[in-house]
């Protein structure tokens, strides 16, 4: 029989470029001339899709010190026991952007594909490793920061200190904003961070739930918006 993988830290896989615009609600013709930072960014197509497009967009992630056949095989192996935990749990998701897990696989893995071809050219220059809470850049550097499908999913592993710091570390390196996404767990539970969050933050940011037209998690349809007051 065939060995599962035991995924025991974040997974590493990536979303495409359509869903980042979709989640985070981009649009590109008011992102020319934007330094924009996707931060814990995994094997997401984002970065060489606008690369390509020449936007200019750096990824960070703590594992981006690893070499492009190493994360390539991380991002399979994580890809595919993603695929065969939804495949117990299809009930559980809302089936609108992917009809059903073969279109979700095979996105996923052009997804997968398209970051590996870049990365083999981009680690160091627009691929770099970093720590959310020791982000290797000077202050205000960017114009726009995303960040996915880390903070506020991993409750039960990643501390209040932890999304309190990361948010923090992210805000001094934008100029104007930050975009984060999603706000709920699975089944639609709403993380009890993102209060935890904008209550011990609010003094120096604004925050600002807004509705995106992306959602796989049901409750999921809602990005949280920071920006400098
Ligand atoms: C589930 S993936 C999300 C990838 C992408 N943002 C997306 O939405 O598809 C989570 C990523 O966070 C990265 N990560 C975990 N802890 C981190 C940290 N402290 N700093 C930076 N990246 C981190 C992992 O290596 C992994 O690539």
């Amino acid at each position: 029989m065939e060995k599962k993988t035991k995924i025991t830290g974040p997974i590493f896989i990536g979303r495409s470029w359509m869903e980042y615009i979709k989640m985070f609600d981009l649009d590109l013709k008011n992102l020319k001339n934007q330094k924009i930072l996707d931060c814990a960014a995994g094997a997401s197509s984002f970065t060489s899709y606008m690369h390509k497009q020449d936007f200019e967009v750096t990824a960070v992630d703590l594992i981006y010190d690893k070499s492009p056949e190493f994360l390539q095989l991380r991002c399979q192996k994580h890809l595919q026991a993603l695929i065969d935990a939804l495949e117990k749990m299809k009930q559980e998701f809302v089936w609108t952007f992917f009809h059903n897990l073969d279109e979700l696989k095979k996105h996923r893995i052009k997804s997968c594909q398209d970051f590996y071809q870049d990365y083999k050219s981009g680690k160091g220059k627009r691929y770099l490793k970093g720590d959310l809470t020791n982000l290797p850049f000077d202050d205000n550097s960017f114009d726009l920061l995303l960040c996915a499908h880390l903070l506020f999913i991993y409750d039960h592993r990643l501390s209040e200190e932890f999304h309190h710091k990361a948010v923090e570390e992210m805000m001094r390196v934008t100029r104007k904003e930050l975009r984060l996404y999603p706000l709920v767990k699975h089944k639609g539970l709403k993380s009890t961070m993102v209060e935890k969050v904008t209550n011990s933050l609010s003094d120096n940011y604004e925050f600002k739930l807004v509705k995106v037209d992306y959602q796989f998690r049901p409750g999921g349809n809602q990005m949280l918006v920071i920006s400098k007051k």
